[in-house]
């Protein structure tokens, strides 16, 4: 499988058939939440159903969920167009449980989705687990780590710091410790030269994180106390453009037919040619490269937060909005002409 519709309907259709109800996206800009600009996470629409504030005729859900990273907590802004996987806009796909299964089959469902259904060998993934902290009085995640250690070999179960694996939506809001998947793309030679674990978390552009499982157990006060929640629940989410290049195996999230068609255009339209890699090119080159990437990536955020009814305005998400459309429209004059 490797069309990007099959890769994402086998995601939703895999966790239906565990009993998910699958959800669709919610607006780009959440309407009742005055904490968040943009949707960044899965979670964001099921927020009040983490913390108990609101209930659903559901205990599972999966979606594919629409996501912006450009302000805020989460901000990819000044990485797009310089690196092969960051984006302003991307879907993220995630499986939720409200109260329901936890680590254990959250994790046993990963594993098989990964290297079962979608294939990918086993000796090229990584997991994380959160080391604790003992200032905020949360130990080592031994469960997490057990139950990854029924499937793959613990050297390739590392320990994760608070940055890394301890997740929180924003200032405010539910939270938990987390384990992360990694993929190691490099090529068998590189991989053989040097082993994959010293890369993780390392912003090593062949190494990369791809799924992301939250143990949602705490809420943040506005005071920064965290408090229990009255229920654990399970967040994860996976970027949907990243499970893509992995599976097109390809190099750059921009090379996958996600992004493939809106390059093919700003190439017509600009009579420039994108190369495929970087490395080795002339500076004139990567010159045109980062602009192509930071068109093809804003335009996506553009379109789809107008489709979701947010225009470039002067203030909050419009205005942001409008800083995207600006440098999409710089890069366009500067690195296009
Ligand atoms: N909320 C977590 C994240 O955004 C998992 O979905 O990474």
């Amino acid at each position: 499988m490797s069309g990007v519709n099959d890769i994402r309907s086998t995601f939703l259709n895999y966790f239906k058939a565990n009993g998910h109800e699958v959800v669709a996206s919610s607006p780009l800009v959440p309407r009742n939440d005055p904490t968040l600009m943009f949707t960044n996470a899965g979670m964001v629409q099921f927020k009040n159903v983490f913390t108990g504030v609101e209930t659903r005729p559901y205990v599972r859900a999966a979606t594919s969920q629409k996501c912006v990273r450009a302000g805020g907590k989460h901000n990819d802004l000044e990485q797009v167009g310089r690196t092969a996987r960051h984006h302003t806009f991307f879907e993220m796909l995630g499986n939720f449980s409200f109260g329901d299964y936890f680590k254990k089959d959250a994790i046993a469902w990963a594993w098989e989705l990964m290297t079962e259904v979608y294939g990918l060998p086993k000796d090229q993934l990584y997991v994380t687990v959160f080391e604790g902290d003992p200032s905020a009085n949360i130990s080592f995640d031994q469960e997490a780590y057990d139950r990854w250690a029924q499937f793959i070999d613990p050297k390739r179960i590392l320990k994760g710091n608070k940055k890394d694996n301890f997740w929180e939506m924003g200032d405010t809001g539910p939270c938990g410790p987390c384990s992360e998947i990694h993929v190691d793309c490099r090529s068998d030679e590189e991989r053989a030269k040097l082993p994959g674990h010293l890369l993780v978390n390392k912003d090593h552009p062949q190494v990369i994180e791809i799924w992301n499982n939250v143990f949602m157990e705490y809420e943040r006060k506005a005071s920064g106390e965290l408090v229990a929640l009255p229920k654990k629940h399970v967040d994860t989410g996976m970027g949907f453009e990243r499970l893509v290049r992995v599976l097109q195996g390809k190099t750059s999230n921009y090379d996958t037919d996600v992004f493939q068609p809106l390059i093919q255009k700003i190439e017509e339209l600009s009579g420039l040619r994108y190369s495929a890699t970087d490395e080795h090119l002339h500076k004139s080159k990567q010159v045109i490269n980062i602009g192509m990437r930071v068109i093809a990536d804003h335009i996506r955020t553009i379109a789809f937060s107008i489709a979701d009814g947010q225009l470039p305005g002067n203030t909050g998400a419009g205005y942001v909005i409008r800083r995207i459309l600006r440098r999409a429209v710089r890069y366009g004059y500067q690195s296009l002409n």
